[in-house]
């Protein structure tokens, strides 16, 4: 069986060991030579394969796209009156073409969906679903991840709030699942303020409908990767005011962004003293095989990388913030040295930092 040399993408070693590659890690194992002329993709795991599904071929027949016509339409409403932007059934969606104004493809699997379904939510649809079931396939720890990283983020508010830090920048902040971020905060801090931004349309539609857009909150669609755009808008001049400290929040998010360390530094670089940095993180420090695995399918079906990052990888997004104890911690399963059963191991990190 062919040794899959795990390639770090973007970043120091992620994945440091040579691992075994599950054996549908490549689903094309056609050498060179016989690939050659074929249209060929990188795979996470380093091999090239043909990326069969985002070229439009899947590995069986879709499911239906169930209610879909309601939904969207009731999507399409949010979204025409939020931002104004377009949305169809088809299109491409990729880290690349996400720029404000791309259009949303609901055929294929997006993160925000996808990780809604994991969560348990209802705003996916059959394609978000479908990749979810194959993550779960080899990973059924993942339902349980996400959810122990969103009370992991509950936690850290409360943390971070008893120090006295009162505004919060959550960063891709998804649909609107889980209790929300400004309910956690106002519980713990007065007067607590919090914009929420996202680069989905959907998203950021679905906040200014269930959200109060005003007073101390506001949703702003942005890409993270900017973080100019992001600290020089309307949204944030207007609530976060940069001589007190803030909470930056990336809750399953970074693990999408090759440059996690850069972009966090970049938008951390203005806050004041006493600023904190959340972060949960998926890792395959603990499932390294199954983690590839999951991350192929996940890639292949979205076009969005899954990049898992160590301790040390982990280290370098907190950078000059220090990490509040008990420090980095696997979030689900059985921590550090523990009898973690095959399907039971972390697949995910978090940390609070504060500076
Ligand atoms: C897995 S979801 C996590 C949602 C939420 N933070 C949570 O923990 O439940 C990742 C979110 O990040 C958003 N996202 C991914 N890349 C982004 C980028 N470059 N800029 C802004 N948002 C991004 C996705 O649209 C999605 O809503």
């Amino acid at each position: 069986m062919a040794i899959c040399p795990i390639v770090p993408v973007g970043g120091p070693a992620v994945w440091h060991r040579r691992v075994r590659a599950p054996r549908s890690c490549c689903p094309s194992r056609l050498p060179p030579e016989r690939a050659g002329g074929r249209q060929t993709r990188l795979s996470p795991c380093g091999h090239r394969g043909r990326g069969r599904r985002a070229a439009g071929r899947s590995r069986r027949p879709r499911a239906r796209l169930g209610g879909l016509p309601s939904r969207v339409s009731r999507a399409r409403s949010l979204l025409a009156k939020a931002t104004g932007d377009a949305m169809t059934t088809a299109g491409a969606r990729t880290p690349a073409t996400r720029a404000p104004g791309t259009r949303l493809a609901l055929d294929r699997p997006g993160t925000a969906r996808v990780h809604d379904y994991l969560l348990g939510g209802k705003d996916n649809y059959a394609a978000d679903r479908e990749l979810a079931h194959e993550v779960l396939a080899v990973l059924p720890q993942a339902g349980d991840a996400v959810r122990a990283a969103r009370e992991f983020l509950a936690r850290a508010v409360r943390v971070l709030a008893a120090r006295g830090v009162r505004q919060y920048l959550d960063l891709g902040c998804g649909l609107p699942t889980s209790e929300a971020l400004h309910r956690i905060a106002a519980r713990h801090a007065t007067g607590a303020r919090v914009v929420y931004v996202d680069d989905d349309p959907l998203v950021i539609a679905h906040a200014r409908a269930l959200l109060i857009d005003g007073g101390n909150v506001a949703a702003l669609r942005a890409d993270v990767r900017d973080p100019g755009s992001i600290l020089g808008s309307p949204e944030v001049r207007r609530l976060i005011d940069p001589a007190e400290p803030v909470a930056l929040v990336f809750s399953s998010v970074l693990h999408f962004l090759p440059d996690a360390a850069g972009l966090v530094a970049a938008l951390a670089a203005p806050a004041a003293p006493g600023s904190g940095l959340v972060v949960s993180h998926a890792t395959a420090d603990f499932a390294p095989g199954a983690f590839a695995e999951a991350a192929w399918r996940y890639a292949d079906a979205s076009g969005v990388p899954l990049i898992p990052r160590d301790a040390a990888g982990m280290a370098e997004i907190l950078g000059p913030f220090r990490a509040v104890s008990p420090g980095l911690v696997p979030l689900g399963g059985a921590p550090f040295g523990g009898t973690s059963r095959p399907g039971r191991e972390p697949i995910m990190y978090g940390a609070v930092g504060v500076r």
